[in-house]
């Protein structure tokens, strides 16, 4: 039997999840679960790059494994696991590190961005997070990285660290594909349309724990467009309110813009915020349900996360062997 091609990702738990997350990130891991070899880790090494409260970073990263389960990761079919329990990716971010160049990572966007919102932190972790990054994923050898659009520039620096360390020492690592969805990949946030949604501008943010009534309020104030045609029309340059509602409509529903701008003809804004908030609160309201009933099991959650631990550090130790021996490190 051929082997199945494998596919991975990971989120850091430095805030709570949100939709952006889940519609650019989740939910293609779930629809894609049958075809490959899964691999989806909580990011907690990364979020350290940023001070985090050290309860907060605890609750959230079972409560994230909680909310990996609830919405359709089978811990059966998926390794669910921890980074920081697999010191494989320290070891290879480190000897990653030395093959990524400092004019790379000095244009990473990510970088850009955070350095500027944590100009008292600027700190050696947050320049070299990339190569962290390149570790988590070159230790597994996947063939894709499904994420959203914001981390396509991290995982093209993958790749050429990939190609970079192949040339010089034959194929160690497979160079891996980004997998970024068609609907879904780039969720903006509901009160400021030209930033996307994250959990720093919460009032325009949908956490995936939230209670329906305060979701339903978010969707309602969304804001829509200025202008008088007041029409549900997908045309992202003129109406990015209206467009962005749209496409968390559509990647939630599946229906096309043709379909919804047929679905919504004549009804205007006023009717069309609340119908995306019903469908959003609808897609949310078995998830949340159900990471509340898991994250009550702690020993389930346990469970999980080191026998996650346990398959991940002995994939990710082949790897990590293989380049040492190729660095010419004396075998232990
Ligand atoms: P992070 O934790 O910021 O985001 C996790 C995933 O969610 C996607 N995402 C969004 N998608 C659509 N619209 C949005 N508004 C939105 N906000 C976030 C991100 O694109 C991402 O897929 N560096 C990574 C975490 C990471 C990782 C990895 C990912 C660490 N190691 C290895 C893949 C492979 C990050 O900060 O994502």
């Amino acid at each position: 039997m051929d082997e199945k091609k494998v596919m991975l990702s990971g989120i850091q738990p430095s805030g709570d999840l949100h939709l952006g997350n889940y519609l650019g990130a989740i939910k293609t891991w779930v629809d894609r679960t049958e075809e490959f070899d899964n691999y989806y880790f909580m990011a907690d090494m990364h979020t350290i790059t940023v001070r985090q409260n050290p309860a907060d970073l605890r609750r959230r990263t079972l409560e994230q494994l909680a909310l990996y389960i609830a919405c359709g990761l089978d811990p059966e079919k998926n390794t669910l696991f921890i980074q920081s329990h697999v010191h494989q990716h320290a070891e290879l971010g480190w000897v990653l590190q030395c093959y990524t160049m400092f004019g790379e990572l000095s244009r990473m966007t990510q970088f850009k961005d955070k350095s500027a919102k944590h100009k008292e932190n600027i700190n050696g972790g947050l320049f070299a997070y990339p190569s962290l990054m390149a570790a988590d994923i070159l230790l597994y050898q996947p063939d894709l990285v499904p994420v959203g659009e914001d981390q396509k520039q991290h995982c093209e620096l993958t790749r050429d660290v990939a190609q970079r360390f192949n040339s010089i020492y034959g194929d160690v690592f497979k160079v891996p594909e980004p997998y970024i969805p068609k609907a879904g990949a780039r969720v903006m946030s509901l009160n400021a349309p030209d930033s996307k949604m994250s959990k720093s501008l919460p009032e325009g943010c949908i956490f995936l724990m939230e209670k329906p009534e305060d979701i339903q309020r978010k969707f309602k104030r969304a804001i829509t467009d200025s202008d008088t045609e007041n029409c549900v029309r997908f045309d992202p340059a003129a109406k990015p309110g209206v467009s962005n509602l749209m496409s968390i409509y559509s990647a939630i529903t599946g229906r096309t813009f043709e379909q919804i701008e047929a679905e919504f003809a004549g009804c205007g804004y006023g009717a069309f915020k609340p119908a995306v908030g019903e469908a959003v609160v609808e897609c949310l309201r078995p998830i949340r349900e159900e990471a509340t009933r898991i994250l009550a099991d702690k020993a389930y959650l346990e469970s999980v996360y080191k026998a996650g631990a346990e398959k991940a550090s002995y994939v990710a130790n082949k790897t990590l062997r293989k380049v040492y021996k190729k660095l010419g490190f004396v075998a232990r």
